[in-house]
């Protein structure tokens, strides 16, 4: 039986998969990945440790799987985006720590394009908004600021990549500089109308085109693993940014199917075919994951909430209602509804489709009889909420191009082992809500698209029946409120919105 080794490279931990041909998970390893905080708004990672990380954990997940390398039919690796790598192509030494994409340094950057009238081109080329989260301006600082880094660039000395790049180029012991086209629409320097880098972009930036990657499908075989690191040459043949790695694990391959990633934040990504889709409610369009070089290029909307399991991290550590996060549906529970309370856990401010950076945390309509059981409904309540406000963003957006509004919401992350946020989640969107019974969906994507290229799956139709299959030991989550009561509750959120922006 073939099996395919994900291994999936985030922002908090390195893991590796093996998973067998039908999508089961037969070996896991993880490592936690140290982040460095070298001052305020700045979050940068240890690029070789990731590199050994991911070694070490692959060697493990082989080993506990009791299969050798010559049992592996395909390598596929899936990443946190946007996270940005300079090093020499000689040496294979990172010039600098990655710059994570959480990393605020290049927004004084970003204000510059955005005053000098760049938004709208930047916008019709890559598809997002002027923001430092993307890996341009992270560029653009390590060339402004590492002694001696443009000079190398501009000789052609230096490579960029993401960090499915910087593990491209390590398995293949040098030999593959090369990135997928989900994660090259995540630089802001990727044309993903003409699908390739945007030579108006890169003199707008001053980044020399010779650091660049090589950009090929996410379904493809970059180059093979050098035989010294797992045993035997195997294909490099998939890769793809970790939230388009997990719509393609949730087959959404067609226009409407969505998911939504329950993690530390949310990630909400919806499938809108070969056109790319232009938001006027505050979504970006993105590349999503492309299933070989005869596929045609597809597109999604995305937008993200920027707390979501993490209001229940406060809950923890900040108010100390819960010992452990895995308390928390129990004290929900103790209550049948949050009572009137609202929370928006607007910490940081609120992303899409608010875009909010001034708003703050609300806690509102307390009571006399209002109790920390409330609160921590309310907070789950919140996640809800933040998604169902993205669908809806989402909906307007297709139904207003004649598209077709989603019927269901497929989901995955840490988060979506909670039933109770499940629940509300079908019952604020009035739609059905689909758990698989592997929610480790993004290596299951980076796994099918490797698998996909050496002709373990013969296409996207095959796929998607694995998943059918897959979901009979899901879970599904049907809507149970009244659509008025449903209605009701988000329009209580959206006056608790309004007021955590009023100081704003
Ligand atoms: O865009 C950032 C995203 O790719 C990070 O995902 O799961 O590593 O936090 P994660």
């Amino acid at each position: 039986m073939p099996h395919l080794l994900a291994l999936d490279q985030g922002t908090s931990s390195t893991r590796s998969i093996v998973f067998d041909d039908s999508g089961r998970i037969v070996a896991l390893a993880q490592r936690e990945l140290p982040q460095h905080f070298p001052q305020p708004g700045w979050v940068e990672h240890d690029a070789l440790q990731i590199w050994a990380d991911q070694l070490a954990t692959a060697r493990e997940a082989l080993a506990h799987a009791g299969l050798g390398a010559r049992d592996i039919a395909a390598i596929g690796i899936t990443n946190q985006r946007e996270t940005t790598v300079l090093w020499h192509r000689r040496t294979g030494q990172p010039l600098h720590r990655a710059i994570v994409w959480q990393d605020r340094r290049g927004e004084p950057l970003c204000a510059e394009l955005r005053a000098q009238g760049h938004a709208a081109l930047i916008r019709e080329r890559t598809g997002l908004v002027v923001d430092s989260y993307f890996s341009a301006t992270k560029l653009r600082w390590l060339l402004d600021h590492v002694p001696g880094a443009r000079a190398l660039a501009e000789a052609g000395e230096l490579a960029f990549g993401t960090i499915d790049s910087w593990l491209l180029w390590q398995l293949s012991g040098g030999r593959v500089h090369a990135t997928d086209v989900s994660n090259a629409s995540r630089t802001m320097l990727f044309d993903i109308g003409r699908q390739r880098w945007c030579p108006e972009l890169l003199a707008l930036l001053q980044i020399p085109a010779a650091v660049l990657p090589a950009v090929h499908p996410s379904s493809h075989v970059f180059g093979d693993c050098d035989a010294q690191h797992l045993g035997a040459a195997l294909p490099l043949a998939g890769v793809a940014g970790d939230q388009q790695a997990a719509l393609f694990g949730q087959a959404c391959f067609e226009p409407g199917l969505v998911k939504n990633t329950y993690g530390t934040g949310c990630f909400m990504l919806m499938h809108t075919g070969p056109q790319q889709q232009t938001s006027t409610h505050g979504l970006i369009t993105t590349t999503a994951a492309q299933a070989g070089a005869q596929a045609a290029p597809g597109y999604a909307l995305e937008g993200s909430v920027f707390v979501g399991g993490a209001v229940v991290q406060w809950l923890r550590d900040g108010l100390k209602a819960i010992r452990s996060s895995s308390e928390v549906q129990a004290l929900a529970e103790t209550v049948p509804d949050a009572g009137g309370v609202v929370f928006v856990p607007a910490f940081t401010g609120l992303g899409a489709p608010y875009w909010d950076a001034n708003a703050r945390g609300a806690i509102v309509g307390l009571s006399r009889g209002s109790t920390v059981a409330h609160i921590a409904r309310a907070a789950l309540e919140s996640i809800a909420f933040q998604s169902a406000a993205l669908l809806q963003a989402m909906a307007q957006d297709v139904l207003a191009s004649g598209g077709t509004a989603p019927l269901e919401l497929r989901v995955d992350g840490g988060a979506s082992v909670n039933a109770l946020l499940m629940q509300t989640q079908a019952d604020v969107l009035g739609l059905p809500v689909l758990r698989p019974a592997v929610t480790e969906t993004t290596a299951l994507g980076a796994a099918w698209l490797a698998g996909l290229a050496v002709g373990v799956y013969r296409n996207t139709a095959e796929l998607a029946q694995l998943w059918r299959d897959g979901q009979q030991q899901g879970q599904r989550f049907e809507p149970r409120l009244p659509p008025a009561q449903a209605l009701a509750q988000m329009a209580a959120w959206e006056a608790a919105v309004r007021q955590a922006r009023a100081g704003s």
